[in-house]
């Protein structure tokens, strides 16, 4: 059985070394995308504060396509280059919005959302798809988070055996 320590975030930094510990022994051999796509989901769910999604879209067909995730059902496809998650996947560049509403496309499948974070995956440069982090509080997120979660999504990346 895994039993998660509570990570205590006020200072973020060692927050998210905790948490990489903590997924570095989740995925731990198992090297099965989607089972480590959705044990990272859950496990960065319940870990970090404020937040009321968290999870993976997956590029497939030409189009990211949902993936394993925690919260609210969501909506299934994103054309690359649309919304948060698309212009993640476009640019293959972590996208941080302080507030959901100033981004021009933002595609809103929780009305609860006000901020939100996505990093791509990133196996040498390509992206397979992205993590997305979504909060209820403007301003939820900083360049600690996003330095913490593009580390989270490259140690899933390389635990992982992607097609
Ligand atoms: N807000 C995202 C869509 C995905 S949901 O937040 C889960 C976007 O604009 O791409």
């Amino acid at each position: 059985m895994f039993a998660a320590a509570t990570i205590d975030f006020h200072d973020k930094r060692a927050g998210y070394r905790e948490l990489e510990q903590q997924l570095a022994a989740l995925l731990a051999g198992e090297r099965d995308a989607i089972a480590n796509q959705a044990n990272a989901a859950a496990l960065i769910f319940q870990a970090l504060p404020d937040l009321n999604w968290a999870g993976f879209y997956r590029f497939t067909g030409g189009v990211l396509v949902l993936g394993p995730f925690h919260g609210k059902p969501a909506c299934v496809r994103i054309a690359v280059g649309k919304g948060v998650c698309g212009t993640a996947m476009a640019q293959g560049q972590t996208q941080l919005v302080r507030n959901v509403h100033d981004f021009p496309g933002h595609i809103a499948c929780d009305a609860a959302s006000q901020s939100e974070l996505v990093a791509p995956l990133l196996l040498r440069g390509r992206p397979l798809g992205v993590f997305d982090l979504d909060s209820p509080v403007v301003g939820r997120f900083d360049d600690k988070d996003r330095a913490g979660i593009e580390r989270l999504a490259a140690m899933l990346v390389a635990a992982s055996d992607w097609p």
